[in-house]
């Protein structure tokens, strides 16, 4: 029996020398990734937490954006969002999405201020396996999981068309524009060189107001004092359309109730608000996408895959039809 011992083990050894040289030698193993934060089943009791990062909340639309995302939330006891405002500053956005990562989050809504130093940030947070959802502005590439927001390109170009309209075929502009860093501003100024292709209109004035009511009130009364004849305003937003109505009225001239006022957003207590009182000749929606964060965070919760991208539509609100709730515009129209 002591004899037979060394001998099994010797029979032994050399079955295992000979198999691993039969066998080819097995393909290295890529690494597991772990899976998504968001795909791990819910524990029960342990909330969903969301991380989410407004660029602002000194503007009315982005206020309106979290009551939309608190509304949606309201009915989901079992999330839980933690809000952050980056007060207008790059840095503290980036800070709070790498923020965010250490803590855990389970999710993180980003509304960008600008596109190009806010897309390391999110790769980051998708390294780390966290789900993105990418709301309003966008970041460079596609390195996100959801992207939701209006179409711009599409609402630049309404906003042209209708102001083709308004005028005639023809007049003299002044395009106040949005944040050039920002990606809505370069797709509200494309869309609007389409809608007012083939017209007599020509910009004779354009300025970027970084989305800001003050600062497109003082280009406005630059480029009033430049023009004699301004016959309409494009406003990237609403709150630039009505710096700049404020601009024409401040001047004293009465050239405020000639030049007609274009602008985007239609928050009802803004820009609809506006439109109903006469000052802007039109503005046009841009849904906050709160509503569409929350639904899309509870699909990911769930494991469920969402579309890359999700477009919101829009409305067009005219002193002719704003009684009426605006007119729907259909993606290609
Ligand atoms: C608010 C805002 C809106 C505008 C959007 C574009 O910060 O300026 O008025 O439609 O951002 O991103």
């Amino acid at each position: 029996m002591r004899k037979t011992l060394p001998l099994l083990l010797l029979a032994t050894l050399t079955m295992l020398v000979v198999g691993c040289a039969r066998k080819p030698a097995p393909a290295p193993m890529a690494p597991a990734m772990p899976p998504s934060k968001a795909a791990e089943p819910p524990a029960a009791g342990k909330k969903f937490t969301i991380g989410m990062s407004q660029c602002n909340l000194g503007e009315p639309w982005r206020v309106q954006m979290n009551a939309d995302i608190k509304a949606a939330v309201a009915t989901h006891p079992e999330i839980e969002v933690i809000y952050k405002d980056a007060q207008n500053k790059t840095e503290q956005q980036q800070a709070q999405v790498r923020e965010f990562i250490a803590q855990g989050v389970d999710l993180i809504i980003i509304s960008p201020k600008e596109a190009v130093p806010l897309t390391e940030p999110v790769a980051e947070a998708m390294k780390a396996k966290i789900p993105v959802i990418v709301l309003d502005r966008k970041i460079q590439g596609d390195n996100y999981t959801c992207f939701i927001g209006g179409d711009n390109v599409l609402i630049g170009r309404e906003a042209g068309k209708y102001m083709v309209k308004l005028l005639g075929g023809k007049g003299k502009i002044v395009e106040l524009k949005g944040l050039e860093t920002s990606t809505p501003a370069g797709e509200r100024h494309k869309g609007f060189m389409e809608g007012i292709k083939g017209s007599h209109l020509e910009i004779v004035f354009a300025a970027d107001c970084k989305w800001l009511e003050p600062n497109a009130q003082q280009e406005m009364n630059s480029a009033l004092s430049r023009f004699a004849q301004i016959d309409a305003v494009y406003g990237h937003n609403d709150p630039s359309a009505h710096g700049a109505y404020m601009a024409a009225k401040q001047e004293g001239k009465g050239r405020e109730k000639a030049i007609k006022f274009i602008g985007i957003d239609a928050l009802p207590h803004e820009g609809v608000k506006y439109v109903e009182e006469g000052i802007l000749a039109a503005t046009l929606q841009y849904p906050t996408g709160g509503k569409e964060a929350i639904e899309m965070a509870m699909k990911i919760r769930a494991g469920e895959t969402v579309p890359k991208t999700i477009t919101l539509g829009t409305r067009l609100f005219t002193a002719q039809n704003v009684k009426s709730g605006g007119q729907e515009i259909k993606a290609g129209g």
